[in-house]
C-alpha cells in the first residue's frame, strides 16, 4: 500500500509536530483532537514552527503552503480513508486502548494504526484491535520538526510490511528510522528517563544546583540541553509516569522515582507548559 492519506490523532506538542513533519513531506493531513480549543493551539504553534523554519530556507514555498493545508477535525472521523494513523494522544492506557478499539472498526481494514506512546507496550494496544499485525509504534521525539530520530517499536504480531511501512514513512519524513524492541520505555526512555530521574536525585539532594547539574552534562558530556531543562521540556508528569511505568514492569527499585520529581508533579510544576519546572517560562 501507498500512503498517501495520514491522520493524526491529538494536536498537542507531539501530535501538532507530527502533522507539520508529514504535510511537509508530501502526505495529505488531518490532524484531529477532541478538544477545539486544543486544536487551535495546535495550528498556531504550526504557523509559529514553520515561519521560523521558512525564514531560516529550510522550507520552499510548497512547503509552507502544505503545512497550512492541514485539515482539522473534532472526532476521528476522517480516519475512514486513513492509509496511515498515527496516534498522539494523552498517555494514558485505557485512553488508547478505547481510541484504538474505535480506530479498528472505522478505519479501512488494510490501514496501519501506530501510535506514538512514549511507555505503553504495543502488543497490549495492538490487542485491543482485529488487525495486531497491522499495528506499530513510531515514536517521535519533541521538537518533531528538528530532532531526526524516528523509534520504530514492533509489537509481537507486528507483520514485516507494517515495520516496512513505518520506515519508509519515517525516511519520507526525513527521520532516521530505528527500531526497538516492546519492552517498556523501549531503547530511548529506557535509558534517558533514569538519567533525567537521577539529575532530580542530584539536585534532592544538594549536590548542585539546577543550573550547576545542566552545565555539567552540556559542557562535560555535550548535550545540547541539561537534564533538567529537558525535564521542562518533555514535562515532568510525562517523566514521572514513563519512570513509574519502568519501576512498576521491571519491578526493580533503580527505577524508584525521586520524590522531589513527585512532588513536583503533585504542585503542578510541570516544567514549560505550566510556566515553572526546575526553572520559570513564560507562558
Ligand atoms: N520548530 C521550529 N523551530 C524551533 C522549534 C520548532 N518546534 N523548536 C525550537 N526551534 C528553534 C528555536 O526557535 C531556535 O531558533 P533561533 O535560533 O532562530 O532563535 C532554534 O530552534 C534553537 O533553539 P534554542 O535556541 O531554543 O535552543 P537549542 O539550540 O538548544 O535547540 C533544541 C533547541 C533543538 C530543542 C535542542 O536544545 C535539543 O536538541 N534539545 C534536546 C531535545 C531532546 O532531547 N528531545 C527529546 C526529548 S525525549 C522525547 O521527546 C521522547 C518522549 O517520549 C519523552
Amino acid at each position: 500500500m501507498t500512503v498517501e492519506r495520514i491522520v493524526v490523532i491529538g494536536a498537542g506538542t507531539m501530535g501538532n509536530g507530527i502533522a507539520q513533519t508529514a504535510a511537509i513531506s508530501g502526505y495529505q493531513v488531518t490532524m484531529t483532537d477532541v478538544d477545539r480549543a486544543a486544536l487551535e493551539r495546535g495550528k498556531a504553534a504550526i504557523e509559529k514552527s514553520v515561519a521560523k523554519l521558512a525564514s531560516k530556507g529550510f522550507l520552499d514555498e510548497n512547503q509552507r503552503r502544505a503545512a497550512g493545508e492541514i485539515a482539522t477535525a473534532d472526532d476521528i472521523a476522517p480516519a475512514a480513508d486513513a492509509h496511515l494513523v498515527i496516534e498522539a494522544a494523552t498517555e494514558n492506557p485505557e485512553t488508547k486502548f478505547a481510541l484504538f478499539g474505535e480506530l479498528d472498526r472505522v478505519t479501512p481494514k488494510d490501514a496501519v494504526l501506530a501510535t506514538n506512546t512514549s511507555s505503553i507496550s504495543i502488543t497490549r494496544i495492538a490487542g485491543h484491535t482485529s488487525r495486531p499485525d497491522r499495528v506499530i509504534g513510531m515514536h517521535f521525539f519533541n521538537p518533531v520538526p528538528l530532532m531526526a530520530l524516528l523509534e520504530v517499536i514492533r509489537g509481537l504480531d507486528t507483520s514485516d510490511s507494517t515495520r516496512d511501512l513505518a520506515f519508509e514513512v519515517g525516511r519520507k519524513m526525513s527521520k532516521e528510522p530505528v527500531e526497538a524492541k516492546d519492552s517498556p520505555g523501549f531503547i530511548a526512555n529506557r535509558i534517558l528517563c533514569p538519567m533525567i530521574n537521577e539529575a532530580i536525585f542530584a539536585l534532592q539532594e544538594g549536590l548542585g544546583t539546577a543550573e550547576d547539574i545542566d552545565t555539567i552534562m552540556k559542557l562535560g558530556m555535550s548535550h545540547p540541553m541539561g537534564p533538567l531543562a529537558l525535564a521542562d521540556l518533555i514535562g515532568l508528569d510525562v517523566v514521572l509516569y514513563i519512570v513509574e511505568v519502568l519501576h512498576r514492569d521491571f519491578g526493580d527499585d533503580k527505577y524508584r522515582p525521586a520524590p522531589l520529581l513527585r512532588q513536583m508533579v503533585d504542585a503542578g510544576y510541570l516544567g514549560r507548559k505550566t510556566g515553572k519546572g526546575f526553572y520559570e517560562y513564560k507562558v
